[in-house]
C-alpha cells in the first residue's frame, strides 16, 4: 500500500523529502494539483473542493494514509476529509506552539498563505497559545509563485522578502515560522534577510513523526517488517501533477533537482 502526499504544487516535497528520510522503506504517491496552484489565494470553497477531488484520486490509488502537505488545503479542508474518508489523513500546520516555546519571549512571525492567515483554525490557534500577545502574521503569496516558476536564485524573491519584511522591526522576533510548505525552498534568503538569532522553524518533522506514530498504532509502518536496507533514493515515489504521471526523464530530473534544492535548505535553520 503507498503513503499519499499532496499539495497545490511543489511545496509538499518539503513534507516527502522529510518522510523518505524518516520512512524509507514506505511506497509513496506525491501528487501536486498544479493545475488549481496557487491554493493560498482562492477561496475556501474552492479548495475545499480541489482537496476532495485529490483525496479521490488518493483512495484510488491503494492509500493506506494522506498527508495533506499543505497548511492551507489542511486549515480548510482537514476536518472535512476526515469526516468523509477513511483513512487517516495528517494535515500539516504552522509551528506556532513550538516557535513560540522556542522564542524565550521574543516576538513570532507567522508566514503562510493570504488563506490561511485569513482562516479562523490558525486564529484559533493562536488565541490558544499565544498568551502574551507575541504572535504576528504575515502573508506571502508570491514566494507560491516564485517556487512553481523555479524562481530560486534570480533575486525576485529576495526583493520581494525584503519589502515585505521591512515593515518589522526583526530585532523584536526570536522565530519566524514557515508556515507555508513552498516557503521552504527560500530558507537561504530568509536566513540573509534576518537577524542572525531569528531562528526558521516549520511544522514538517513534527507532522511526519504524528504520521509514523499513528501507522505504528495501525500496525501499518513498513519498518521492520524483514526488508534489510533502505531502498535507493526515491524509487519508491510515484509522482503526479494534477493526476498525470510524471514519467519523461527531464521531469523526473526536475523533481531531483528539487530535493537536492530542499535537502541544502534543510541545514539551515
Ligand atoms: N504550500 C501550500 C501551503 O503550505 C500552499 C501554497 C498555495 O498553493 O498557495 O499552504
Amino acid at each position: 500500500m503507498n503513503i499519499g502526499i499532496f499539495d497545490s504544487g511543489i511545496g509538499g516535497m518539503t513534507l516527502l523529502c522529510e518522510a523518505l528520510a524518516e520512512l524509507p522503506m514506505e511506497n509513496y504517491i506525491f501528487y501536486a494539483d498544479t493545475d488549481h496552484v496557487p491554493y493560498g489565494t482562492k477561496s475556501k470553497e474552492e479548495v475545499i473542493g480541489f482537496v476532495d477531488e485529490v483525496m479521490r484520486f488518493m483512495t484510488a490509488h491503494d492509500c493506506k494514509a494522506v498527508v495533506i502537505a499543505c497548511n492551507t488545503a489542511t486549515a480548510v479542508a482537514a476536518e472535512k476529509m476526515r469526516r468523509k474518508y477513511d483513512i487517516p489523513i495528517i494535515g500539516i500546520e504552522p509551528a506556532v506552539k513550538p516557535a513560540l516555546a522556542a522564542s524565550h519571549g521574543k516576538r513570532v512571525l507567522v508566514a503562510a498563505t493570504p488563506l490561511t492567515v485569513r482562516e479562523k483554525k490558525l486564529r484559533k490557534l493562536v488565541e490558544r497559545v499565544d498568551y502574551s500577545h507575541l504572535v504576528d502574521l504575515i502573508a506571502l503569496p508570491r514566494l507560491v509563485e516564485f517556487a512553481e516558476h523555479g524562481d530560486f536564485d534570480t533575486g525576485k524573491a529576495r526583493e520581494y522578502l525584503r519589502q515585505e519584511l521591512s515593515g518589522y522591526n526583526l530585532e523584536n522576533y526570536g522565530e519566524l515560522v514557515l508556515g507555508c510548505t513552498h516557503f521552504n525552498f527560500f530558507k537561504d534568503t530568509f536566513r540573509q534577510l534576518l537577524p542572525a538569532d531569528v531562528a526558521l522553524i516549520d511544522g514538517s518533522d513534527g507532522t511526519i513523526r504524528h504520521l509514523k506514530e499513528v501507522l505504528a498504532g495501525r500496525g501499518e509502518l513498513e519498518i521492520g517488517r524483514g526488508q534489510a536496507a533502505p531502498r535507493e533514493y526515491d524509487t519508491n515515489v510515484r509522482y503526479f501533477c494534477s493526476g498525470r504521471e510524471l514519467t519523461t526523464q527531464a521531469e523526473l530530473e526536475y523533481m531531483h533537482r528539487l530535493h537536492e534544492r530542499l535537502e541544502r535548505m534543510h541545514n539551515i535553520s
